[in-house]
């Protein structure tokens, strides 16, 4: 990847996109509470929506293109089990045991705010217990390194150090991102060191870190829905997300209820 440009935001422009995260976390609780045995992702999907249309705000990922994918044809991301992000939503049904990735992205006064969460399904194993648990710990220690002074590579070394350390794989194919105006913005963010552009980190920068961890290999396949991807081995996978403002006081996790 090469260099180019990162929007800087003012302090205002943060404060809205706050406000926008806010409605996306708003989101994310009440889908955490329709999360159960018997729900069915397309339900989740529906639930989003009408909280969107009532906040005002649309969804960011409705038609949204990547590549030359087809238009992404809802509103959240249910990403379950071997699932690892770009799930789309429909007639399957969350059973006990299960794991489901949600992802909710908003437009509201000109920003994008986007974040995620993986969610157990009743009762899981103790894999996916831990698994959840050193995915959402992974972020937060990335968080952490998002502070002037560092290197956009001093939050990938956290995360991938955090998941390795405890056995499990970052994927590679999918990464986080600058947000803004834009839901993809620059710099992209791997949640792997060694490779592509490592800018210093600056006050005003807006960041969308995402961890992607596979409990087996880091290897994904597409299906043939053109968005869905899964894990190469059909082992479990997690997803959580935040954005995150770079300020004077350190990061501010605008995702963050
Ligand atoms: N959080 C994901 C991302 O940042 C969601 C994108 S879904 C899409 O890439 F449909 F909009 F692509
Ligand atoms: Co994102």
């Amino acid at each position: 990847m090469k260099p180019g440009m990162i929007v800087l935001k003012t302090r205002r422009e943060i404060e809205t996109m706050r406000v926008v995260n806010l409605i996306v976390a708003e989101i994310l609780d009440r889908l955490g509470e329709a999360v159960r045995p018997g729900t069915t992702t397309g339900e989740l999907d529906k639930l989003a929506d009408k909280m969107i249309f009532r906040a005002g705000a649309k969804a960011a990922f409705k038609g949204y293109r990547m590549r030359n994918q087809k238009p992404y044809p809802a509103a959240i991301c249910s990403s379950v089990n071997d699932e690892i992000v770009h799930g789309i939503p429909g007639p399957r049904i969350l059973k006990e045991g299960d794991i489901v990735g949600v992802d909710v992205g908003v437009i509201y006064k000109g920003f994008v705010g986007d974040a995620a969460r993986t969610y157990p399904v009743g009762e899981v194993s103790d894999q996916a217990k831990k698994l959840l648990k050193i995915t959402r710990e992974s972020l937060y220690k990335g968080i952490e390194q998002a502070v002037t002074g560092n290197r956009l590579q001093d939050i990938s070394a956290a995360v991938q150090g955090h998941v390795e350390t405890n056995g499990f794989a970052v994927v590679r194919d999918f990464v986080g991102h600058g947000i803004g105006r834009k839901m993809h913005e620059l710099p992209q963010i791997p949640n792997y060191t060694g490779v592509g552009w490592n800018p210093r980190l600056e006050v005003g920068m807006t960041l969308a870190l995402e961890p992607m961890v596979n409990e087996g290999t880091w290897r994904v396949k597409l299906l043939d829905d053109e968005w869905t991807a899964v894990t190469a081995d059909g082992k479990l996978s997690a997803h959580f997300e935040h954005s995150v403002a770079i300020t004077d006081n350190g990061p501010f996790v605008l995702s963050e209820p």
